[in-house]
């Protein structure tokens, strides 16, 4: 009982709760005003390994203090203006604030009564942003783990929308298929195949120059398919794509699927949230057709990750995807919207309604607005500042903060590039990514931090020249 009483002492949690947020404030104003200049601490992932295996050996079980210290010393530091790397934001500060709220308090969520206040909040959150979707009359939705879970879940509802047989009891007894760009990101077609379609379920329709989908070519991938025997039952458009952050003709693919009776599925996950933004809403137009969006909290609406919306525009199709009883939670009530088990992959589930709510709440859609038209506007600088400086290739104009470039000018730009990326990473002032597109190797940045200035990406470029010195040599 001693050890137990040890573990819930009020007086540790307070006194370690207060060095932690000392720690975590002094480390955001650090990154901002780029006094500390490591982003990344790169460690090959066995001395990682061997480090954290050490602090295991020789662990104090009182001092946590510095433990957390060096869990942030080695993380890759996302609030850093120097951080341009995978698309996923900085949290807001009061996110993280209710982020541990929500682990204090633990409410599972999976019925009702496990989350009272974090279940209704959700239903306001849903509420907040549907009309940004046009679908405040009918819609509906619920906050799930992720835009891959969020995915699976939207097309398991379509699914349910095969009339004939009930999927659910008698098993699909026919070859389903989806069509999505070959651009989307790789959890759309897991998806497909979670769901036991194969190979032939997932129809992948080819991309433009700028890595769109080709729109012009629905019709005649949807012909063959049915000459073949494969029921497409659902498109999915990308807003946007994961490498280069084009935007589907969202119209385009919307007008189809209405004309051939398809569930339009957005993956959104990256970019549903430029509906947002006054300036940057026309990436999405034509968005309000789709039958489901999902939509990341966490990539560039300033939440911690996971926190995902899933949205229907009617509402009501998302208890027709789980038909299961489960008569030791839930009552046996039609579309019972507080029972979030129902409609959701999880049964515990974090109460991520507090973080997005909180961001609301505090700092309103104006702020989240401002968020968008800031990283987006700085992807077009840096876009600039590549097409300006001699020796660059930029892939095309940025639809929003994700942005592919490279150093060219050279016979082999694939191993310049490769070369000049490993340098950065070791020495960690700068993060970017790499993508192969179309087996070209492409330097790859997604700007979420909104404090990134043009003169951090004139230093970047100019490392990297630096690097591409020493190549060869
Ligand atoms: C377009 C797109 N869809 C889905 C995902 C997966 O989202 P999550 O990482 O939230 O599962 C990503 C992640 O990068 C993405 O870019």
């Amino acid at each position: 009982m001693e050890l137990l009483e040890q573990a819930f002492d009020a007086s540790t949690f307070r006194r370690q709760g207060h060095e932690m947020i000392d720690m975590l404030a002094d480390q955001l104003a650090e990154n901002l005003d780029r006094k500390k200049d490591q982003v990344i601490t790169w460690m090959d992932p066995d001395v990682a390994y061997q480090k954290w295996k050490d602090d295991w050996d020789k662990r104090s079980k009182t001092d946590m203090t510095d433990f957390f210290r060096e869990v942030l010393k080695d993380s890759i530091a996302l609030s850093h203006p120097r951080y341009m790397g995978h698309q996923i934001n900085p949290p807001a500060p009061v996110a993280v604030l209710a982020g541990l709220v929500s682990d204090f308090l633990n409410n599972g969520m999976g019925v009702y009564e496990m989350g009272v206040v974090s279940t209704a909040l959700e239903r306001v959150v849903i509420e907040l942003f549907l009309p940004y979707f046009g679908w405040e009359q009918a819609g509906g939705g619920f906050l799930t783990s992720g835009g891959t879970l969020a995915n699976l879940t939207a097309l398991l509802a379509a699914r349910a929308q095969v009339t004939e047989r009930d999927i659910w009891k008698e098993g699909t007894g026919e070859q389903l298929a989806l069509m999505v760009s070959e651009e989307a990101h790789y959890c759309v077609d897991r998806a497909a195949r979670i769901m036991g379609w194969g190979e032939q379920g997932i129809i992948k329709i080819p991309s433009d120059q700028r890595h769109g989908m080709r729109t012009d070519l629905l019709e005649k991938y949807y012909r063959e398919a049915a000459e073949a025997g494969i029921r497409v039952i659902a498109v999915v458009g990308s807003a946007c794509t994961t490498s280069t952050g084009t935007y589907d003709d969202l119209e385009a693919i919307g007008n189809f699927a209405r004309e051939r009776g398809l569930w339009f599925h957005v993956d959104g996950a990256h970019g549903a949230s430029a509906t947002l933004s006054k300036k940057y809403q026309y990436l999405v137009k034509g968005i309000s057709l789709a039958d489901s969006v999902a939509m990341d909290f966490h990539k560039t609406l300033l939440s911690p990750a996971l926190t995902t919306a899933l949205l229907f525009r009617n509402g009501k199709l998302r208890f027709r995807t789980f038909t299961q009883q489960a008569d030791y939670l839930f009552e046996r009530i039609e579309d019972d919207w507080y029972n979030m088990a129902k409609q959701t992959l999880e049964c515990t589930k974090l109460m991520m309604s507090l973080k997005v709510y909180s961001v609301c709440r505090s700092l309103g859609f104006e702020t989240l607005e401002s968020y968008i038209d800031r990283v987006f506007d700085q992807t077009k600088v840096l876009a600039s500042l590549v097409e300006k400086r001699e020796g660059w290739e930029l892939k095309q104009d940025p639809d929003c903060n994700i942005v592919c470039f490279r150093m060219s000018g050279t016979e082999n730009p694939n191993e310049l590039n490769e070369f000049v990326r490993n340098k950065l990473i070791a020495e960690g002032k700068f993060y970017v990514v790499r993508t192969i597109l179309r087996g070209e190797y492409w330097l790859r940045c997604t700007l979420t931090n909104p404090f990134t200035e043009a003169a951090d990406m004139e230093d970047l470029l100019a490392l990297l020249e630096g690097y591409a010195g020493e190549w060869g040599a």
